[in-house]
Parts: C-alpha cells; sequence; structure tokens
C-alpha cells in the first residue's frame, strides 16, 4: 500500500481543514495510507507523524483554522534541515507529501521534490499571492469576512459623517484591498501594486467631500503603507480626524465559504487522482473554472497579479 502524508504550512486560511478531510477520504478510496504531520514542516523533524482515518476528519468541513496545526519554520531554507526532513518521511515510509499552504510552503515542497521527495502542493492563503492559480484556499472567505466588517464600520462612519480607514492583510499583494473594496464601495483603496501618494488621497477626499459625501471608507492593504501613518498624514494635512480599524487576524478565522470548501474539494480530488496517474511535484491552481496542474517552475512564472480593470471601475463607482 502506497503512503501518503499531508500538512499545513504558514499562516492557517479557512479552508485548511476542509483540504485536510477532501485529501484523506479521496486517499483512503483510491486505496492510499494517509499520515497527518502537525505543525508543518516543523512536524516532520519533530516526527509528528500519525496515520489519519476517515473518522479522524469527521466533523471538521466547516471548521476553520486547521487539525493538524501550522508553523512558520524559516530554518526549512536549509539544505540540512530539508535532508533530515527527506530522510525522516522515508524512515515512515512516505511516498508523497501533500503540502497545503502559500508560496513559502509551496518553496519547502519545490525543495523536497529536488531531493526526490514526490510532493504535491495545494494552494491556500488568504493573500491570493501564488503564482499558478487564480485563487487560493481561504481568500474567498476572508474576502467575505472583511466586507461583512467594512459594513459595519460604514453603519457608524455614516452616522458620525467620518473618514474611516481600515487596514486589511494581504502581505505584498493588495488582492483582498481590492476585491473587498469593489464589493462594499469603498471610495479609496491603497494597494501596494499601484502606489497612491497621500497627498493625492487627501486630495480625493476633500473633492468627495464637495461632491456633498458625508463619510469616506480607506481601505489600506498591509503591502502598501502603514495605516497609522495614513491617519496621521490624514489628519495633519486635512481637517478629517479619521478613525483607524485593523481587521488583522480576523481575517484569517472561520470556516470556509462554499465556494472555498468546493474549491478544497476538488483541489483534493486532482491532487490524488494525478499521484496515482504518476505525476507529481506540481501546484494544484485553479485557472479560468478549472483545475489544472502546473510544476513548480511554471506556476512560480505564471502571476496573477491585481486587475487593473477592477482598479480603474472602483474609482468609477466611488465618484
Ligand atoms: O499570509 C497570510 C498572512 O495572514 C498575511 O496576510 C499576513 O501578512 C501574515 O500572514 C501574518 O503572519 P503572522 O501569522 O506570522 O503574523
Amino acid at each position: 500500500m502506497r503512503r501518503i502524508a499531508i500538512l499545513t504550512s504558514g499562516g492557517d486560511a479557512p479552508g485548511m481543514n476542509a483540504a485536510i478531510r477532501a485529501l484523506t477520504r479521496k486517499a483512503i478510496h483510491e486505496g492510499f495510507e494517509i499520515f497527518g504531520i502537525e505543525r508543518g514542516y516543523l512536524g516532520i523533524i519533530e516526527e509528528k507523524i500519525f496515520p489519519l482515518s476517515n473518522r479522524d476528519v469527521g466533523g471538521i468541513i466547516t471548521q476553520g483554522g486547521t487539525m493538524l496545526k501550522t508553523a512558520r519554520f524559516p530554518e526549512f531554507q536549509n539544505e540540512e534541515i530539508q535532508r533530515k526532513a527527506y530522510d525522516i518521511l522515508k524512515t515512515y515510509d512516505i511516498d508523497h507529501l501533500v503540502v497545503i499552504g502559500g508560496d513559502g510552503s509551496m518553496r519547502g515542497a519545490t525543495s523536497l521534490s529536488k531531493l526526490g521527495m514526490s510532493t504535491m502542493t495545494i494552494p491556500c492563503t488568504i493573500d491570493n499571492d501564488m503564482g499558478g492559480t487564480q485563487y487560493t484556499i481561504g481568500y474567498d472567505t476572508a474576502l467575505n469576512t472583511v466586507v461583512d466588517a467594512v459594513g459595519r464600520i460604514r453603519d457608524t462612519s455614516n452616522s458620525h459623517e467620518r473618514v474611516a480607514i481600515v487596514e486589511v492583510m494581504g502581505r505584498k499583494a493588495g488582492h483582498i484591498a481590492l476585491k473587498a473594496g469593489l464589493a462594499c464601495g469603498a471610495e479609496i483603496v491603497l494597494v501596494p501594486e499601484n502606489p497612491m501618494p497621500l497627498h493625492a488621497v487627501c486630495r480625493h477626499l476633500k473633492e468627495t467631500q464637495i461632491r456633498g459625501k458625508e463619510y469616506s471608507v480607506i481601505l489600506v492593504a498591509e503591502g502598501a503603507y502603514n495605516s497609522g501613518e495614513v491617519k496621521a498624514f490624514i489628519k495633519e494635512h486635512t481637517e478629517f480626524d479619521p478613525s483607524l480599524t485593523v481587521l488583522g487576524y480576523l481575517q484569517r478565522g472561520g470556516g470556509p465559504s462554499a465556494f472555498d470548501a468546493i474549491l478544497a474539494a476538488r483541489m483534493s480530488e486532482v491532487c490524488i487522482n494525478l499521484l496515482m496517474s504518476g505525476v507529481a511535484n506540481r501546484l494544484v491552481g485553479y485557472i479560468d473554472g478549472h483545475i489544472r496542474a502546473l510544476s513548480y517552475e511554471e506556476a512560480e512564472r505564471l502571476e496573477f497579479p491585481i486587475d487593473e480593470k477592477d482598479y480603474r471601475l472602483l474609482s468609477i463607482l466611488s465618484s
């Protein structure tokens, strides 16, 4: 019987549990033995490796977080540690390793595959910042969380006729900020890909006030600006005194949206099918409505940056 191990790594994201469940059940259905590894790559070194059954993954599909725990383990960039991990996996007779995580996690899988391990990566991060896929599991849920939160902030900003600054995650990418801005009607979105000078932000706020807007919402992607500095700048250069809300880890929690749970199921199915047919060392991505697996090199090259059309549309609609 062939053995598959799965781990979750990097920042957690809604849908990780749905992917663990789908991988486990699909793999068992196809006759594999399946093992969970706790705490990501660190768990390989700590030998936190244990068998998973269909029952072990019962009831987790709607739960946020990851039942396998996760960890950031920058030491895994060290080749000696990678070799140690490879050797440990081999002592457990693991034939394939499936990594659920973001781009750092995929790089870990790439390194292990270069040492001869058969690996697959399921893209899972709220940031949606991975090459080779238009959607990462967790992004849609985080977007919905942000839209819900901004709606509430908008209510109170409206009552108090105030400018509201809301900082969202996304690391170096503006996907969450831009799409959430479009979905909740933000007046201004600051993303790292399209830097808007703060003087222009102030000018925009004054113009919208002249046009009769009583309040404005500014979404700041964490990679674009320090939101505290944005607030201080606006306060210094205008008569506005903005509120500031940093949504933070709220965006990573919660059960997956239907879209993310279904994406997790479909990607997991393709992942196990590919391993059965002898294909490995791939990122399982979502491209133009289809689940497609690309080599790690292709995935790194095929970037899906923020949609400039969305950015232009947002500024038209926020007038
Ligand atoms: O990658 C997911 C993410 O939530 C980013 O949006 C954010 O920059 C980062 O992780 C926060 O990381 P940590 O959990 O190490 O604080």
